[in-house]
């Protein structure tokens, strides 16, 4: 099974600051953002941990290369913490595939098509963080209750903030689990069937592979990963994780990217 962190947006949000640097690359503590996620990709079991990047964001890829001279240079130094750090990243065990133009999530996934092999597969947000490395895991117990279906993870947010996210509606079936029967994407606060969000990770039957082939611009001119889900509930079931605020932190606009550094300095 492959973990997929598609990482070739552009980061628009953050300009100027991701002019030249990946919104993936923002510092968080003590490293990129992204740096955590190929870390819970690689904790997860998967076989395979595949950035979809973009050909303009090779930094990232300079990141989890090794740096030898770097390396001496700080040996020498007797910087050996540093310089264990600095190999670690380069060794972390990553491979690319490319998505030419940001066409949207859903373009992006499709582009790691041929890295699936037919298999369900993982998809974690380049600009989402689980600290923990949790998270995977208890999404495939969840699949493997259940023949295999979809799973992803939602977080509960107060009632005025449903509308900008996509939210599940439902009825829940356990603790933390709910069977999903539709997902509304940023619905009016009154029209929202639930409070639960959809939260940079999930667990995905191939047939989305298949949905996502010849897919069109959804909303904002983009292909949207949520239309192919929504078409996939036509066809399987699909179960939503819901995770604690605690479990899981985003970084995709400069608040919540202040509000990370905050919370998980504090946590060190
Ligand atoms: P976002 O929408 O949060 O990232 O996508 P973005 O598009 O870079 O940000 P803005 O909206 O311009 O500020 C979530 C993740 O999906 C990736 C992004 O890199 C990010 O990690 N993504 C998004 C792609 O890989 N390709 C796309 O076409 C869009």
């Amino acid at each position: 099974m492959k973990a997929l962190i598609p990482a070739a947006g552009l980061g628009t949000r953050f300009l100027p600051a991701t002019k030249a640097l990946p919104k993936e690359m923002l510092l968080v503590v003590d490293r990129p953002a992204i740096q955590y996620v190929v870390e819970e990709g690689l904790a997860s079991g998967a076989d395979e941990v595949v950035i979809i990047n973009s050909r303009d964001k090779k930094v990232i890829e300079e990141h989890f290369s090794p740096a030898p001279a770097l390396v001496e240079t700080l040996r020498q130094k007797e910087k050996h913490a540093f310089a264990d750090a600095v190999e670690y990243a380069g060794n972390l065990n990553v491979s690319y595939v490319y998505q030419d133009e940001a066409l949207g999530l859903g373009h992006a996934v499709r582009c790691a098509h041929e890295k699936t092999l037919g298999e369900p597969f993982f998809v974690l947000l380049g600009d989402v963080l689980v600290p923990e490395n949790n998270m995977l895991s208890r999404m495939k117990e969840i699949s493997d209750a259940h023949a295999g279906a979809s799973v992803i993870a939602v977080l509960p947010v107060a009632e005025e903030e449903v509308s900008r996210f996509g939210v599940i509606d439902g009825v829940a079936i356990g603790e933390d689990v709910w069977k999903v029967s539709r997902l509304v994407e940023k619905p009016a606060r009154e029209d929202a069937p639930s409070n639960l969000t959809v939260f940079g990770r999930y667990l995905l039957s191939p047939r989305v592979m298949e949905l996502l082939e010849g897919a069109k611009p959804g909303a904002g001119g983009e292909i949207q990963l949520t239309d192919a889900l929504d078409a996939l509930l036509q066809e399987e079931e699909m179960y939503a994780l819901v995770i604690k605020p605690t479990d899981g932190f985003d970084t995709g606009t400069i608040e919540s990217w202040l509000e990370t550094n905050n919370a998980l300095y504090a946590r060190r």
